[in-house]
C-alpha cells in the first residue's frame, strides 16, 4: 500500500513490531462506518464519481458481513485494520477501491475510528453503572433501618445504617457516570478529513462526515486532530476512578465476609472453594475486582507515559494507544458486572451487624452530645466524662445502655435516667437527621431522590 519508493520489503521483525491488526481489528465496525461516511462525502463533493462511490460502499457492506460471520483476518503484512479492509475491497471491486483513500490518511482515519469506539465503550459502561446504581438503591431501600457499626480507622465509631452505607457507593457511582458523560461530550468532535496532519486540498465537506458519524462537529485544528488522544485518556481516567470505587466496595465485601466480621454471606455464584481447606468460601470475585483496579490504573499510566513526550503531530508510538484502552474496558466491564451481581445476591447478616454495633460503645458520642445538650456542659468536658463511662462499661463488660444509673451518677451527678433514651443504637441513628445523615428518614429521602435520578 505504501511500497512505491521501497526496493525491499520489511524484515520479518519489522512486520511484527509494525502490525497493529492483532488488536486494532476490534475497530472494524467503526472503520467501515468511517469509510462509508467518507466516500459518500467524496461523491457528493464530486471528488469521486457516484458510480465508484456506490461500488465502494457496497463492497464495504460485503466486507462487514464477512467480518461479522468469520472475524477479521489477521495478516501482519497488511499492518492494520485500515489496510486489511482496503485490500479486501480491492479484491472485491478492483481499482475503484483505490479512490476511497482520497483526501484522508490513516492518521485521521484511526483517530476517527478510535473516537467512535470509545464513544460506544462509554455507552456500555454507562449502562453497566446504571445497573449497579439500581442494585445499590434496591438493597439500600430494604436495609434503610438496619443498624450496623460505622467505622473510622476501621474502628467502631458510630452506628449507621446499612442502607446509608450502600448509598455512599451510589454517590460514588453517580460521580463516575458524570465523569464518563463529560468524557463523551468532549470526544464529540470528528477528526476525519484532517488528513495526514495539514488538512487537504480537495474540496471536502467535513461537516457532512461529522454529522453522518453522529458527531456534533468537525475538529478545528488538523494537527491537533491527528495527534489528540485526550478522549482515550479521559476514558481511562474515568475508568480508573470508577474502578477505584469498585475496588473499595470489593474490599468492604472481603472484610465483611471474613469470619471475625461475618457481616455478609457471599453468594455461591460469586465465591470459590479451596482445594485443600473444605470449610473455605473465598471472595475471589471481590478480590479480582480489587486486583483489576490496579491493572486499569496501569493502563491509564501506560497511555499517559506514551503521550507525554510526543511532538506534533502523529507518531507511531500512538499506535500503542489502543491495547490499554481495550484492556481497561474489558476489565472494567467485568468488574461492574461482578459487583452488581454480588450486590444483588449477597446475604446481609443484619443481626450480626446490629450485635456488633451494640457491643462497640458506638453510642459514646450520643452520651457526650446529651451532656452538652441537656447539661449545658462544654463538649470537651462531656468527652472526658463519657470516656470514664466507657471505661466503666468496659470493666463491667456491658454495653453503655446497660450501665446502672448509680454508676453513671458516680461519674457525673448531672446524668439522669433520660440518658437511656439516647444510648441505644436505634436512637443514635434516628437522631442523625442532618441533611445526608444516617437517620433512616434521611436515607429514605435520598433513596427517593435517587430513584428519580435513575428514572425508576
Ligand atoms: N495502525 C496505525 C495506528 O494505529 C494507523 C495510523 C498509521 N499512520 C501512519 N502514518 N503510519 O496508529
Amino acid at each position: 500500500m505504501w511500497g512505491g519508493r521501497f526496493a525491499a520489503g520489511p524484515a520479518s521483525i519489522m512486520r511484527e513490531i509494525n502490525a497493529s491488526i492483532p488488536f486494532d481489528k476490534r475497530l472494524w465496525k467503526q472503520d467501515i462506518a468511517g469509510s462509508k461516511a467518507h466516500v459518500a462525502m467524496l461523491a457528493k463533493q464530486g471528488i469521486v464519481s457516484q458510480q465508484d462511490a456506490d461500488a465502494i460502499s457496497a463492497g464495504l457492506d460485503t466486507i462487514a458481513a464477512e467480518y461479522e460471520a468469520h472475524g477479521v483476518p489477521v495478516d501482519l503484512d497488511l499492518e492494520d485494520i485500515h489496510m486489511v479492509t482496503e485490500s479486501r475491497l480491492a479484491e472485491l471491486i478492483g481499482p475503484a477501491a483505490g479512490r476511497l483513500h482520497t483526501a484522508r490518511s490513516r492518521n485521521d482515519q484511526v483517530a476517527t475510528d478510535f473516537r467512535l469506539w470509545v464513544r460506544d465503550a462509554i455507552d456500555e459502561v454507562e449502562a453497566g453503572l446504571l445497573g449497579l446504581q439500581r442494585a445499590l438503591v434496591a438493597r439500600a431501600e430494604d436495609n434503610a433501618d438496619a443498624v450496623m457499626p460505622g467505622f473510622t480507622h476501621l474502628q467502631s465509631a458510630q452506628p449507621v445504617t446499612l442502607g446509608h452505607h450502600l448509598m455512599a457507593y451510589y454517590e460514588m457511582v453517580r460521580r463516575d457516570r458524570s465523569r464518563f458523560a463529560d468524557a463523551r461530550a468532549r470526544a464529540d468532535e470528528c477528526p476525519l478529513g484532517a488528513a495526514a496532519l495539514a488538512g487537504t486540498g480537495f474540496p471536502t465537506d467535513r461537516h457532512m462526515t461529522a454529522a453522518a458519524l453522529g458527531f456534533a462537529k468537525p475538529t478545528d485544528n488538523s494537527l491537533d486532530s491527528v495527534s489528540d488522544r485526550d478522549f482515550a485518556l479521559d476514558y481511562l481516567m474515568a475508568a480508573t476512578q470508577a474502578s477505584l470505587h469498585l475496588s473499595r466496595l470489593a474490599e468492604e465485601f472481603i472484610i465483611w465476609a471474613s469470619q471475625p466480621f461475618g457481616f455478609v454471606k457471599l453468594p455461591d455464584a460469586y465465591s470459590t472453594g479451596s482445594s485443600i481447606m473444605p470449610q473455605k468460601r473465598n471472595p475471589d470475585a471481590a478480590e479480582l475486582v480489587r486486583g483489576h483496579a490496579g491493572r486499569i490504573m496501569g493502563c491509564m499510566t501506560a497511555l499517559c507515559v506514551t503521550m507525554k513526550g510526543l511532538p506534533l503531530a502523529y507518531s507511531k508510538d500512538m499506535q500503542d494507544d489502543k491495547p490499554p484502552v481495550f484492556e481497561a474496558h474489558d476489565l472494567l466491564g467485568l468488574s461492574i458486572a461482578a459487583m452488581t451481581g454480588m450486590i444483588e445476591t449477597v446475604t446481609f447478616r443484619t443481626d450480626r451487624m446490629r450485635g456488633l454495633a451494640e457491643s462497640g460503645f458506638a453510642t459514646a458520642t450520643d452520651l457526650a452530645d446529651w451532656l452538652v445538650r441537656e447539661g449545658g456542659i462544654p463538649f470537651r468536658e462531656a468527652h472526658h466524662i463519657t470516656g470514664r463511662a466507657v471505661a466503666a462499661a468496659e470493666a463491667a463488660a456491658v454495653p453503655l445502655d446497660q450501665l446502672p444509673l448509680e454508676t453513671l451518677k458516680d461519674i457525673d451527678a448531672r446524668i439522669d435516667d433520660r440518658i437511656y433514651a439516647v444510648l441505644t443504637v436505634d436512637a443514635s441513628v434516628a437522631s442523625r437527621q442532618s441533611h445526608g445523615g444516617t437517620a433512616p428518614a434521611q436515607v429514605r429521602a435520598r433513596i427517593a431522590d435517587a430513584k428519580k435520578e435513575l428514572g425508576s
